[in-house]
């Protein structure tokens, strides 16, 4: 087992900050967001979810950053060695198995929509001019009923990731972030002003933040706190394993600040980008999965230099993508090289060939494509993979990490690790003591309870 001291470490604090902000800013922020609130009704849901990231996501952010730095191991060996250390069961290990599970799965369909935008890029050079709401909508639903074209993107996304993975932290993954994730923060600022300037930016801003709190039901906040956690890479060992690449010098607090602001930000971005030409070409805001590609490339087919703000905008979502496409397979290659000494480039290519074929299941189960009508409990493959991690394994491992560091391991050592000023050590203590845990377990006994009621 590698020890304490050859775990690799970030070389600066702010390599960590965007290795972190880079882990949580992707297709959560981009693709998810947007077409969640878009389902969920809009301002309901966007404040809620951003109620959920800031009183319980936070927290548990700095939660699972200070286990992963006290641990020094994969989540399941960190969380394993602290419950030994706080002379707690050894059962509290399970909490980082579901994330390593969880983030394999995730992986799996997340490497499906990268290979979606990857196929974008490709397309991006050539221009989308011409193109409105039939011709975008027609386009992105000839791409992904294809049997054959998604599945390459598919393989392309995870060849892309592995190879960097491959290399460690500091030889792949910090060199990708440092300029590339500012970058593209700029680039969705200019874009929300050029769709602010030249499409319904009114009525985008009311469907965002006007709530309809009509619109609201228990699945709908469930939804938002899933999407929450799956933003900021919590729960899933992402975090966790970032945090045991930390040394003790780094502020974990301030910088869990910083991420989850980073993240909201990038989210709220990319609906006022998006929203705005939803409104003015008459596209559907529940449409799902294919929202951000079928409103984007309107705006890239009449603004002037369109192809190749197109294809920026692809480069760097591709990349945001793949940043926490490696945060999502990391745990799960962190682990198989801790137990077993494999070479990390083994492992890791291994672990994507894996999520690859599980991937190919949820590739060819869109609506329309060779498994489209394969229906589990309802739901396609694609959205049942994210129903039980979004929907089920991140708030419930959510609500054992926040248990645990509130309730299992000692107040002082707690302190220690965080070294926060008084009064905001307070103010997290109660937050994951009470706050977290009461308002998931909420969430859950309520759809319990509606299920019951209504079968
Ligand atoms: N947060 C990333 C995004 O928004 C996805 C992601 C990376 C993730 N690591 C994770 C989601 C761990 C859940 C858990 O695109």
């Amino acid at each position: 087992m590698a020890g304490p001291s050859q775990h690799a470490h970030w070389s600066s604090r702010w390599t960590f900050l965007l290795a972190a902000v880079g882990s949580a800013v992707g297709l959560g922020n981009i693709w998810k967001f947007p077409y969640e609130a878009g389902e969920g009704g809009g301002g309901a849901f966007v404040l809620i979810y951003l109620a959920f990231v800031f009183i319980v996501g936070l927290p548990v952010l700095i939660a699972e950053l200070s286990m992963g730095r006290r641990g020094q191991l994969s989540p399941i060996g960190s969380m394993a060695k602290i419950a030994k250390e706080e002379g707690r069961s050894k059962l509290w290990g399970l909490v980082g198995w579901s994330g390593v599970v969880g983030g394999f799965i995730v992986i799996s369909f997340y490497s499906v929509v990268g290979g979606w935008v990857l196929a974008y890029l490709l397309k991006a050079p050539m221009g989308f001019a011409g193109y409105d709401a039939a011709l975008s909508t027609q386009t992105f639903g000839a791409f992904i009923t294809d049997p054959v074209n998604p599945i390459v993107a598919h393989f392309g996304f995870l060849l892309i990731t592995v190879l960097i993975v491959a290399r460690g932290v500091q030889g792949g993954l910090e060199k990708a972030v440092t300029f590339l994730m500012p970058a593209l923060f700029v680039l969705l600022i200019g874009l929300m002003l050029y769709s602010a300037i030249t499409a319904d930016f009114a009525a985008a801003l009311n469907f965002l933040f006007n709530p309809d709190w009509g619109k609201l039901n228990v699945n709908t906040v469930l939804q938002a706190l899933g999407l929450a956690f799956f933003s900021l890479s919590l729960a899933l060992g992402s975090i966790m394993t970032y945090g045991s690449y930390l040394t003790k010098d780094m502020n974990i607090p301030r910088s869990a600040v910083t991420i989850a602001a980073a993240d909201s930000g990038v989210a709220l971005l990319a609906g006022l980008a998006i929203f705005p030409i939803v409104f003015a070409y008459g596209l559907n805001p529940g449409q799902s999965v294919g929202l951000v590609f079928t409103t984007l490339p309107i705006a890239f087919g009449q603004m002037p230099g369109g192809a190749i703000i197109g294809t920026l905008f692809f480069f760097l979502l591709t990349v945001a993508a793949v940043t926490s496409a490696i945060s999502l397979l990391e745990p799960a290659v962190s682990y198989v090289e801790e137990r077993t000494g494999i070479d990390r480039k083994k492992v890791s290519v291994y672990i994507a060939i894996a999520a690859f074929a599980l991937g190919t299941l949820s590739a060819w189960g869109q609506p329309g494509n060779i498994l489209g009508t394969v229906k589990v409990f309802g739901l396609d493959f694609m959205s049942l993979k994210d129903y039980i991690t979004n929907n089920i394994m991140m708030p419930l491992g959510g609500m054992f990490i926040a248990l645990f560091v509130g309730w299992f391991v000692s107040r002082k050592n707690m302190m220690d690790e965080l070294a926060m000023e008084d009064g905001t050590f307070k103010l997290w203590y109660f937050l994951v003591r009470f706050v977290c845990p009461v308002a998931i377990g909420a969430v859950f006994v309520s759809i319990i309870y509606n299920t019951i009621i209504a079968s």
